[in-house]
């Protein structure tokens, strides 16, 4: 009997714990919309697992239900594997029309073997031009990851696993304009993009290879409804700064405050304040 009652406490225990989890997860058919590629985005596994696939005939894409006005957002991706050159993924906050405000992840497919690039932008009022380029330090085909992008009044920060890549700070104290007044929704796409994307348009896709198929699950948003808020607050302390200066030592392959020829009158005023400290 004593031993009955334990596997019935574990079972219970173990039922307890993936109901937390599949709440924490948060669900696909809850929080977004498939809006492009007919029946090339599909919501799996009653709503844990979401897919965007392309082929010659179309790419495809979703977006949140809800907007936000700074938020914490998480997302586990599993890119293209394979041959995925000339293929774009996005995955990014947006708001609407001509002044809008966007933070971009957008993931640059390759030949097999060949390593991904990892774009960022951030753009207010209609302004970007703000391009930070990675590398990874691991295959991000072979597995899912988790890509965060923190945006609170004072700053915007992209974190791959938790390692902070980019820091954007607040720039209004130099006279730049900062996202902070138009709400965002969340966006993702899988598009063709060979005429620039995998090493500048020289290698196109092979669509012999599609579909190409993009994986997401456990999105988890932190918004200011939540009862906890220490995320609208948060910052960079020393041991991330450091994990940061690693990654842009490491893995950042462009940079627009260090492209001289771009910027031969001087760089964006934004620039002097977001060098890694
Ligand atoms: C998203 O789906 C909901 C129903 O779940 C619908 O009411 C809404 O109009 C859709 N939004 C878009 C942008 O397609
Ligand atoms: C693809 O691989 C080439 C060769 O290693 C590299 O130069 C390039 O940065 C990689 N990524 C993309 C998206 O072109
Ligand atoms: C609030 O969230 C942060 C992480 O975002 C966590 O470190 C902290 O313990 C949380 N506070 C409470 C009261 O739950």
């Amino acid at each position: 009997m004593a031993s009955m009652s334990y596997v019935s406490l574990v079972l219970m225990i173990t039922f307890l714990i993936n109901s937390c989890m599949v709440a924490l997860g948060g669900n696909f058919y809850q929080d977004f919309n498939v809006t492009w590629g007919d029946g090339w985005g599909k919501i799996l596994n009653n709503g844990e697992l979401l897919t965007l696939s392309l082929d010659k005939t179309s790419g495809s894409g979703f977006q949140s239900k809800n907007e936000y006005l700074f938020c914490k957002i998480d997302m586990q991706l599993k890119l293209v594997p394979g041959n995925s050159a000339g293929t774009v993924t996005t995955y990014y906050l947006s708001s609407q029309g001509p002044t809008h405000d966007e933070i971009d992840f957008e993931f640059l497919g390759n030949l097999s073997g060949d390593p991904y690039i990892l774009h960022t932008n951030v753009f207010s009022q209609g302004k970007g031009n703000r391009e930070q380029q990675f590398y990874l330090w691991f295959d991000p085909t072979a597995d899912f990851h988790t890509y965060t992008i923190l945006w609170n009044p004072q700053r915007i920060i992209f974190f791959v696993d938790g390692t902070p890549i980019r820091e954007f700070k607040n720039p209004e104290s130099v006279g730049v304009a900062y996202p902070k007044n138009q709400p965002m929704k969340i966006y993702s796409s899988l598009w063709n993009a060979d005429d620039w994307a995998t090493r500048g348009g020289l290698v196109k896709t092979d669509w012999s290879q599609a579909p190409f198929t993009a994986s997401y699950k456990n999105f988890n948003s932190l918004t200011t409804a939540g009862n906890n808020n220490s995320w609208l607050n948060e910052e960079l302390d020393s041991t991330s700064q450091e994990r940061l200066k690693w990654v842009q030592k490491n893995y950042m392959i462009y940079n627009y405050c260090s492209d001289v020829k771009r910027f031969p009158q001087g760089f964006p005023p934004e620039c002097g304040i977001n060098k890694a400290a």
